[in-house]
């Protein structure tokens, strides 16, 4: 079975434009464009349409939003909808990162009405789902995994959820430097695809990809990606280096 293999650079709240621009052309010097693997970056928000521009109708490489609004419009001051995103260039949206969730207090409701407006918008929403450090220590972290799954994606039919990507982001690993081991994201990829056959179908789960997220960097990305059920990566520190992004990116 061949899952769509992605591997997504999400910058967070870092770079200058100068700095973002330096950084998206030494990505695209270096990157290997000719295989499969679908590179996304997901710059802050000021810099996707000079992105969009320069990433132009580069193969295999998208741009992607660290997150939208609710709503298609109105008096939501600060905001940035899923429209806007679609029509500055976007492909993909971040949706329920667990900085979202901690720092902005993001719900379920919020998260499935995020994942409506993204896919009315034709964005393909990243669901991000993790556990803390204290639910892997009282042994919680399958049962946290499968409410995060079930409370959210109870809302899509399967042509919906057809365009969805799920990104296991153990938040323990988020910043740290202390990497899921590949059989700790192994195990917990396969739950989470034996979670969606039990939501969806098996067949559905067999063709949705799940990426890992969570200090992957260039020397432990393959390890990772060998993984059966680790379709690819959503990285944040080491997506800030074009050298580092592009080696994962072809850790496959
Ligand atoms: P790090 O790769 O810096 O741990 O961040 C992971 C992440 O949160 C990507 O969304």
């Amino acid at each position: 079975m061949s899952r769509q293999k992605i591997v997504a650079g999400n910058w967070k709240m870092n770079t200058t434009l100068s700095e973002a621009l330096f950084l998206v052309d030494g990505i695209l010097s270096k990157m290997n464009t000719t295989n499969e693997v679908t590179k996304i970056i997901i710059p802050p928000f000021p810099y996707l349409i000079s992105i969009s521009n320069k990433i132009g109708e580069t193969e295999h490489i998208s741009l992607g939003a660290q997150n939208c609004h609710t709503d298609e419009s109105g008096a939501f001051t600060g905001e940035i909808s899923a429209s806007m995103l679609a029509s500055v260039g976007c492909s993909y949206v971040l949706v329920g990162h667990s900085e979202r969730r901690c720092y902005f207090n993001e719900t379920n409701e919020e998260l499935i009405k995020k994942i409506k407006s993204a896919l009315d918008n034709n964005l393909k929403p990243i669901f991000c789902i993790g556990e803390t450090l204290e639910q892997r220590q009282y042994h919680t972290h399958f049962t946290v995994i499968s409410h995060q799954l079930s409370e959210v994606l109870k809302s899509f039919t399967d042509a919906e959820f057809s365009n969805i990507v799920i990104a296991y982001e153990p938040v323990w690993a988020i910043g740290t430097g202390e990497t899921a081991t590949s059989n700790q994201a192994q195990e917990m990829h396969a739950f989470i695809r034996k979670e969606i056959a039990q939501l969806y179908s098996q067949s559905i789960a067999q063709e949705t990809t799940i990426l890992y997220g969570g200090s992957c960097n260039a020397q432990n990305a393959q390890e990772l990606f060998s993984c059966e059920d680790v379709d690819g990566g959503l990285i944040g520190g080491a997506s800030l280096k074009a050298d580092d992004f592009c080696k994962i990116a072809a850790s496959f």
